[in-house]
């Protein structure tokens, strides 16, 4: 049958991605999780500290979490039936979406599926426009850090703008954006900059401060201005004295924000936090959002309790518990002689080793002694940048932290 000629064709995918030990497929399956306060991973017989988790917070295991998750869906089912335009809104995600906008700051909300699919949307929607009837001109150009996130790349793609309009400027460089706005804004309407707030391979950030700056200096200049959209989702509830991300850090504002809340959230989904006018396009022209179902109501319940956790004393205080375990960790490294990839002030910590195979050597190390680590290598850094990213997490005890120092520690 042919379509054994296109299977064998996919084989050879597989068996290179697997002879140059690039494959993923592989994943470790976890069988379940010991008790609150610092949950391990059980997998086989054997428990594992996690530090490979996006759960800055240990909200995915908090008792508030799975009650409100439990309550939601208790009251409206555990799917949400369809998407929102055909059978309507759901309270929770209604409420959801407004603590989300009143927790950042902004007029409105809007959540989606993932961040992957906010992202997708926000691109499409604001660089092209939703239809060939849209009245939305788009004479945009887009201009997009050379290190942002997968889903940002594709959301541009998916915008099938054309390639002159889709420029580049150096990672975390003002003066090669400010270049780039300053070629662009005699042939160009208006300006879409995006770039991730985190940038989740090494923990740095973008100084928004600095690039609302760039941007406010370049907005007269273009017909219609110029527009900051910030992906933060490693930043939101895990960054900054009271967990509202990069914004809070480096102290601008994006036009448009979006988020995650499968990460410090502990839950499920993505959100768009912006000027009202924007969220109601967005309601009008995202097809991830109109075509897609929204997460399920027992998901919305539990991102909702972690918003009103985050904006309480218990929030701040885990906030604070991060700070002192990625503190912590740190010195205990830098004491013993290692260096960081990044010089983060993130819960993404990450550990230059230089080699791929040092690398793995130490996360395999790190596996055996009850510790989960994930291991970055070319091409997702540059060679000889090989890293064992370690994620801190508020959940975390003081003795785990010091647990991992000592292991690293018999490793060197
Ligand atoms: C910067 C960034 N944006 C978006 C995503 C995707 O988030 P989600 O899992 O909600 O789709 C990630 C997660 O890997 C991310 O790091």
């Amino acid at each position: 049958m042919s379509k054994q000629v296109f299977y064998s064709s996919i084989q050879q995918e597989l068996d290179r991605l697997d002879e140059a030990q690039v494959n993923k497929r592989h994943e470790t399956v976890i069988e379940g999780f010991t008790d609150h306060p610092s949950p391990r991973a059980v997998i086989g017989e054997q428990e594992y500290r996690i530090f490979n988790s996006n759960d800055y917070m240990g909200f995915r295991h908090h008792p508030s979490l799975k009650k409100a998750e439990h309550e939601a869906s208790e009251k409206y089912g555990t799917g949400p039936g369809a998407v929102r335009f055909i059978s309507g809104s759901l309270k929770v995600h209604r409420d959801l979406e407004q603590a989300l906008a009143k927790f950042h700051g902004r007029e409105e909300g809007i959540i989606f599926s993932s961040a992957f699919a906010a992202n997708l949307a926000v691109l499409f929607s604001l660089i092209t426009g939703q239809s060939r009837d849209s009245v939305v001109n788009n004479d945009t150009l887009v201009v997009s850090d050379e290190l942002n996130h997968r889903s940002i790349i594709d959301g541009i793609r998916v915008a099938n703008h054309p390639k002159e309009k889709r420029k580049i400027f150096k990672h975390l460089d003002m003066t090669s954006l400010a270049e780039v706005l300053e070629a662009g804004k005699t042939t160009n309407k208006r300006a879409l900059v995006v770039t991730d707030g985190v940038f989740s391979m090494l923990g740095e950030y973008q100084d928004l401060g600095e690039m609302r700056k760039v941007i406010d200096e370049y907005d007269a200049q273009y017909e219609q201005g110029v527009l900051l959209v910030v992906d933060d989702a490693h930043g939101v509830g895990a960054f900054g004295e009271t967990g509202r991300g990069t914004e809070e850090v480096s102290g601008g504002q994006a036009d448009v924000l979006i988020g995650t809340m499968g990460k410090a959230f502990g839950a499920d989904g993505g959100y768009v936090v912006a000027d009202k006018i924007v969220i109601d396009y967005l309601r009008e022209a995202a097809a991830t959002y109109i075509y897609s179902n929204n997460i399920a109501p027992g998901t919305a319940g539990a991102a909702l309790a972690a918003v009103e956790l985050l904006s309480g004393a218990e929030g701040k205080g885990l906030l604070e518990r991060s700070r002192a375990n990625t503190k912590l960790f740190k010195e205990g490294l830098v004491k013993v002689g290692y260096e960081f990839a990044a010089d983060s002030v993130h819960p993404i910590q990450p550990i230059l080793i230089g080699d791929a195979k040092a690398a793995k050597a130490l996360s395999k190390v790190l596996y055996e002694a009850g510790i989960l680590v994930t291991t970055i290598s070319y091409p997702v850094v540059p060679a000889g940048r090989d890293e064992i990213r370690v994620q801190i997490s508020a959940a975390h005890t003081t003795e785990d932290v010091e647990y991992l120092v000592e292991k690293c520690k018999g490793a060197k």
